[in-house]
């Protein structure tokens, strides 16, 4: 259970990572320190007393890499150099301790499922043609057909359309996302070797933890056969050879006492729980909760569902509202199609941004109040909405592989407003932003939030205070109250209550003896309204 401290971050604390709120930062679109429209580490260094006054354990960096930025730098081209635009690797050993001074730990992003084509590997298996040793570290093969015209099986990439690309010499590579990733070839001992190199690396400079990109894809079946529906097992998603890898992870990660967090989406709750056994990864997204819809029974079953199979294992559970993929929570939620929209997003959908919003605000009293680890992503303590890009300002790959049918995910990684009344919402300098920020960006601004009583950022900072310094939240049991079916009311330990309305009708509180927070006003009978959290002491 998480107990009250006086100095709240403790480094000691090996059990940290069980119960942390863990900030995501999109380098890129955080703060511009060096005013050229893009963030870098500059920007985040200067933030980060906001990022103390806020309140979290860690704070979660998307890949910082060199990169060509095809895929917003999870198209990497060396792992051991930051992107001139983000800043330098002195920098960032500077940035991890700095923040680690404050009581911030870092987790950095490792893709390992793919490199950038400009990785040092990929050109020299280009150069060395087909057959050569350099090309095993990635899959090349020949295209079916008379000609090699076709691709060499019939799998479909995470962007859309075929995951190969031919070359001039005929032969034909998988990329399972952008054409600028390739994928590597994880029976070739080789990248095993380099990436256990990689992790040490970044523990070496003071990093926590270690976020896995696409962690269930990185084994493939070396035949590469055709999907079939059902094919069992699957030529490339939750291999079994997957564990083996981690578990060499895990032993390096207990090394430095660093942690792992894996992107596993599988719908199988048994596959899933595989990955976080005691000698494999520590904890994982829970996707369950972020793709639920804004559902009193759905969303009991998602906590039901994640709590039930994370305790066979001992891992704590992850929750997570939204990220960089996915269309913001206030707009997800303000929609018709309440659930998750990540494949499935289109132009111009209707969207009621109040209601999102409200829902967002009970969502996060929910979220902070459930057992484990919670994931914030950038601007979520602003409420910013999703933005609709302009057509011709749009860079990310999976609108373009979509046709262009879908919008894509850079409407939730805009540039950030800090200051209401200066240029570009105060991202940086007078230097347009690399994406556009909207006319209403300045009536986000975190200086205008900052003294309102009323504002997501009060919200936010207030629950984040009160996790950590009362008792009863973070690692440890809950259970359900009894309550009308569209409310979801659960205790804690130490008589701590967290009550949601997701009803039509105000609902009475359960029994208590004070009111911790609310996500809103209360109605006059003392009644939680629709669409409002509360958090209690009994
Ligand atoms: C993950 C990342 C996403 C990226 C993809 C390919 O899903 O979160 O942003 O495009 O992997 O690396």
């Amino acid at each position: 259970m998480r107990q009250p401290s006086p100095a709240p971050l403790e480094p000691a604390d090996k059990n940290w990572w069980r119960d942390a709120a863990i900030y995501q930062i999109y380098v890129r679109s955080f703060a511009d320190g060096d005013g050229d429209g893009t963030g870098d580490l500059a920007g985040v260094r200067a933030r980060l007393p906001y990022l103390v006054e806020l309140g979290v354990d860690a704070i979660w960096f998307t890949p910082w890499y060199l990169s060509p930025l095809a895929d917003g730098g999870y198209d990497v081209a060396d792992y051991r150099t930051i992107d001139p635009a983000f800043g330098t690797l002195a920098e960032a050993e500077k940035l991890i301790a700095e923040a680690r001074e404050r009581g911030i730990r870092t987790i950095i992003d490792v893709v390992p499922n793919h490199v950038s084509d400009q990785h040092a590997w990929f050109k020299a298996a280009l150069a060395a043609g087909p057959g050569s040793p350099e090309r095993e570290l990635f899959h090349f093969r020949t295209g079916r057909g008379e000609h090699g015209e076709i691709p060499p099986n019939d799998w479909i990439s995470e962007f859309g359309g075929t995951p190969w690309t031919r070359l001039d010499d005929g032969e034909w590579y998988l990329h399972l996302f952008a054409t600028e990733q390739p994928d590597l070839n994880w029976a070739h001992p080789a990248v095993r070797q380099e990436h256990e190199d990689v992790l040490r690396f970044w523990f070496e400079r003071g990093v926590a933890g270690v976020r896995i990109d696409s962690a269930a894809l990185l084994a493939k079946d070396p035949a590469l056969p055709d999907f079939t529906v059902g094919r069992d097992p699957h030529p490339f998603v939750d291999r079994d050879e997957l564990h083996d890898i981690y578990r060499s992870w895990r032993a390096i990660a207990d090394e430095y006492d660093a942690v792992f967090v894996g992107e596993v989406w599988l719908p199988d709750t048994e596959r899933f729980i595989r990955y976080l056994r005691p000698d494999e990864l520590h904890t994982a997204f829970n996707f369950t909760f972020l793709a639920c819809p804004w559902d009193a029974e759905l969303l009991r079953a998602a906590i039901d569902d994640t709590v039930a199979e994370h305790a066979p294992v001992g891992a704590p559970a992850t929750w997570v509202l939204c990220n960089h993929d996915v269309t913001r929570t206030v707009t997800r939620y303000g929609r018709e199609a309440t659930g998750f929209d990540f494949a499935a997003k289109a132009f111009g959908t209707p969207t009621d941004t109040e209601l999102g919003t409200r829902r967002a605000r009970a969502a996060a009293l929910l979220s902070l109040a459930l057992p484990g680890a919670v994931y914030l992503y950038q601007g979520e303590e602003l409420g910013l909405p999703e933005v609709e890009i302009p057509l011709d300002r749009i860079q990310d790959p999976m609108h373009f592989r979509s046709g262009g049918t879908d919008p894509g995910r850079d409407g939730c990684r805009v540039p950030l407003p800090w200051t209401a009344d200066a240029p570009y919402a105060g991202f940086g300098s007078d230097t347009e932003p690399w994406l556009p920020q909207p006319e209403s960006w300045s009536s986000y601004a975190a200086d205008l939030q900052s003294g309102d009583a009323d504002s997501m950022l009060t919200l936010y900072r207030e629950a984040l205070r009160l996790r950590r310094t009362e008792t009863g939240f973070g690692d440890g049991p809950m259970s359900w109250l009894e309550t009308d079916p569209a409310v979801l009311a659960f205790s804690r330990e130490d008589g701590l209550v967290c009550v949601v309305n997701l009803g039509e009708e105000p609902a009475e509180l359960p029994a208590h003896t004070g009111v911790l927070l609310v996500s809103g006003a209360l109605d006059p009978e003392g009644r939680l309204p629709r669409d409002t959290a509360a958090w209690l002491r009994n």
